[in-house]
């Protein structure tokens, strides 16, 4: 051995000690991730998988010295089922203290009630359906609700677009029903005169949406507020709008940000240009918290990727799994980890947010977006902002939400 490695050795050996001390302290949390990696959705599940993956490696310090393993299970439908089983997996043989994911809210619903059962927290990072937190204590919502949306979106077809009637068509399960509603309750608050909504096929295949829209077409609403969950679906519908030549017709299609979701956009071509839509999220916003954010995202992921709002759900919500076990220090259990979220207050790339303490549900801003043309692609600008948003089904007291 040369003098130089026996020294190396040496001062290895001294260290040890410490090493195993900071070991033993140190621990590792089992995250188990539901979301779908396979099937149609599959998009979704990627978009979140990279943002909570781009937030770990961006902030090492941020889980209080301790780390995470992820346990991945494919929820692949929205239907519920295989999801619940998943989660039941999850508690009961891979024995994760938190649980995280979940795109769609029959999902998130089906399994909430094995989260009350066995005291695993759980961190929705998308499905938006308002009354889920209501189904266990600890459950907490770092995406939206769809009144985050829909409430607003109504009061501002009114108020700034100059709508006095609309229509509404949406996908027909729950956050279909219930961004609707939200749509519907703050169209007519405002005083606008609601005609019809039309349910339009499930979640799990693109319908033809030609029918659905011609019927519209014929009740010459002035807006058409629509949802559908994202993806291909979204991109359905702004082909529709436009080969019913509804545009001409001078009905405007309004909805959630969800129909025009960055990842989508550029592939729906200049019909969609001036839509306007309400949303939390999109990556053209202009601070530098996004312009930091989505810089990373296209370093980490390619040039050619856009993080939308499930990407910038999937870091949000690893930063309060972050927080949670930074502030119990590693001694993860249900109770501590909703009371450690409860007033989390957060400098998302999306902007401020907060986990409301009384409801577990998210408070941000809901930004009036307009789809414009600029430098030969399309753009989300925003145009208007209701800053720091309750979920108003709960504030409101509105059915399920009460
Ligand atoms: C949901 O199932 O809650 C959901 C799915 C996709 C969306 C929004 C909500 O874009």
């Amino acid at each position: 051995m040369s003098m130089k490695s026996r020294f190396l050795g040496v001062a290895l050996a001294a260290l040890a000690p410490f090493a195993i001390a900071a070991g033993a302290q140190a621990k590792e949390i089992k995250v188990g991730v539901v979301l779908p990696y396979s099937g149609g959705a599959a998009s979704f599940g990627d978009q979140i998988d990279k943002g909570m993956n781009l937030f770990i490696k961006s902030n090492p310090d941020a889980f209080g010295g301790h780390t995470v393993k992820l346990i991945k299970r494919d929820s692949k439908r929205p239907g519920g089922d295989i999801a619940k089983n998943a989660v039941r997996e999850l508690i009961t043989r891979d024995k994760v203290q938190i649980l995280t994911g979940f795109v769609f809210s029959p999902n998130a619903m089906a399994s909430a009630p094995l989260v009350t059962q066995g005291k695993v927290p759980m961190v929705i990072m998308n499905a938006g359906t308002a009354w889920i937190p209501k189904l266990s204590p600890y459950i907490a919502r770092v995406s939206f609700t769809m009144w985050h949306a829909g409430y607003p979106m109504g009061k501002y077809a009114y108020e700034k677009l100059g709508c006095k009637s609309a229509a509404a068509g949406y996908t027909d399960y729950p956050p279909g029903k219930d961004s609707r509603d939200a749509f519907k309750t703050g169209f007519e608050s405002a005083g606008g005169k609601f005609l019809e909504s039309i349910p339009m096929g499930g979640p799990r295949e693109v319908p033809d949406f030609t029918p659905f829209f011609q019927r519209v077409k014929n009740a010459k609403p002035d807006c058409f507020y629509v949802f559908v969950p994202a993806g291909n679906h979204a991109s359905a519908v702004v082909k529709t709008f436009a080969n019913l030549g509804m545009k001409d017709a001078g009905i405007k299609l309004i909805g959630p940000g969800d129909i025009t979701q960055d990842t989508k956009l550029q592939g729906m071509g200049d019909d969609a240009v001036g839509m306007v839509t309400v949303h939390h999220y999109s990556a053209d916003y202009k601070t530098p918290a996004n312009q930091a954010f989505v810089k990373a995202w296209k370093a980490a992921y390619g040039n050619d990727t856009t993080p939308d709002f499930m990407g910038v759900a999937g870091w949000d919500g690893m930063a309060a799994i972050a927080h949670a076990i930074k502030t119990q220090d590693g001694n993860v259990t249900a109770e501590g980890t909703i009371e450690a979220l409860k007033g989390w207050k957060y400098a998302s790339p999306r902007g401020s947010i907060m986990i409301d303490p009384e409801t577990r549900d998210i408070v941000q801003d809901s930004n009036v977006h307009r789809v414009v043309k600029k430098d030969g692609r399309l753009a989300i600008e925003v145009i208007d902002t209701i800053p720091q948003v309750k979920d108003p089904c709960k504030a409101l007291k509105i059915g399920k939400c009460k």
